[in-house]
């Protein structure tokens, strides 16, 4: 089960993050929740070991993983299926990969550069990269921010499918998706 135990994160003299333990659940999806600023992304960082700790333990984290980040990380210049073969190398034909973009709703894209995508769609198709990706642990980071109400709706049924069996970690603001996408919540707290 992977463990955090003590994470402690300053930048300068703002505490970011102090002692910082959990034991996430393996195989389910938990949500972590708190105010703008609070550190979630901070602690992601931490989780997937893009930033270090200043102290503290990790346990388990050293697996493959794969993230959708707060902002999108797509390479506008190139077209939505590089931008998913740059990370699934050779594993799924060019059809299986139209497939999975047509059910998250972009039946049209794959061939389009991402700069001409919107939002909305650049969205998703980053929560595909990540989700055709390789790896056993699953950061997200609000990863439905900025859809409307039923693709929002399309998107996390697709979502559900694909993380059985994984270790899911995402970020919210939306307590209905705690309660209807995730298996246990985590509230982080303001410190400074
Ligand atoms: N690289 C950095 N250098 C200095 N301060 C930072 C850095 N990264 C984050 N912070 C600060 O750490 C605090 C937590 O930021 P973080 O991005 O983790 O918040 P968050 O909970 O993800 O917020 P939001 O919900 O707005 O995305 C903020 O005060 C932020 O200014
Ligand atoms: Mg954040």
């Amino acid at each position: 089960m992977p463990r955090a135990e003590n994470i402690c994160k300053s930048f300068s003299d703002k505490i970011v993050l102090n002692n910082f333990t959990h034991d996430f659940k393996e195989g389910k999806i938990t949500a972590l929740v708190g105010q703008s600023g609070c550190g979630k992304t901070t602690l992601l960082s931490v989780l997937m070991g893009l930033i270090p700790a200043d102290s503290g333990t990790l346990i388990g984290f050293d697996k493959p993983i794969s993230a959708v980040f707060q902002e999108d990380r797509l390479c506008e210049n190139l077209t939505v299926s590089a931008n998913i073969r740059l990370v699934t190398g050779k594993r799924f034909t060019k059809s299986e990969i139209e497939k999975e973009l047509c059910a998250v709703g972009l039946k049209d894209c794959p061939e389009k550069p991402v700069r001409e995508l919107s939002g909305g769609m650049k969205r998703r198709a980053a929560i595909v990269r990540a989700l055709l990706a390789e790896s056993e642990i699953l950061f997200l980071d609000e990863p439905f921010k900025g859809l409307d109400a039923d693709t929002k709706e399309t998107v996390l049924e697709y979502v559900r499918t694909k993380v059985k069996g994984k270790t899911v970690i995402f970020v919210t603001h939306d307590m209905e998706e705690c309660d209807t996408f995730a298996d246990e919540t985590v509230a982080l707290t303001q410190l400074s």
